[in-house]
């Protein structure tokens, strides 16, 4: 197995339940590890950023409005297959088709507010890294 890095983020509705601690925890159990992490709000310019891939579907304004709403956790997780095994933890984007004791399932209502985000790919993985972080801020272990 690969040892993969991957960006995971703590969306605003995540923060506001007050359960960073407990999808740490799950990373952790999972054998992820946080190799860099940061609070911060995100502008409107950055979320439109970073979701530039999103920007002709009809819920991207909705989808920025939200994820400027309140402050994110960002954190980069490193582990073998970390793009896949975080993806797993996650759950669907729809909380309602996602598998019991997902992160999604347990925590999240709707498809517009679920939570978290994972890098879907190898290559998104890397340019959602380097979004947010310098390779100097990564200390991988
Ligand atoms: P997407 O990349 O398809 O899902 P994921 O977060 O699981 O990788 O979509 C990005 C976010 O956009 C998703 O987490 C929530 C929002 N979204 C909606 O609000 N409505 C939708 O119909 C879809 C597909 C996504």
């Amino acid at each position: 197995m690969a040892v993969e890095r991957t960006l995971s983020i703590i969306k605003p509705d995540g923060v506001e339940k007050n359960i960073i601690g407990e999808v740490y925890s799950r990373f952790e159990k999972a054998g992820l590890k946080v190799v860099a992490a940061r609070m911060l709000h995100l502008s409107q310019e950055q979320a439109e950023g970073f979701y530039a891939v999103h920007s002709e579907r009809p819920f991207f304004n909705d989808l920025v409005k939200f994820m400027t709403s309140g402050p994110v956790m960002v954190q980069v997780l490193e582990g073998d297959n970390a793009i896949a095994r975080n993806r797993e933890l996650m759950g669907a984007t729809n909380p309602a088709e996602a598998e019991p004791g997902t992160i999604r399932a347990d925590f999240a209502q709707t498809i517009d507010a679920n939570v978290v985000h994972g890098s879907d790919g190898a290559d998104t993985a890397r340019t959602e890294i380097d979004f947010f972080f310098k390779p100097e801020e990564i200390h991988s272990r």
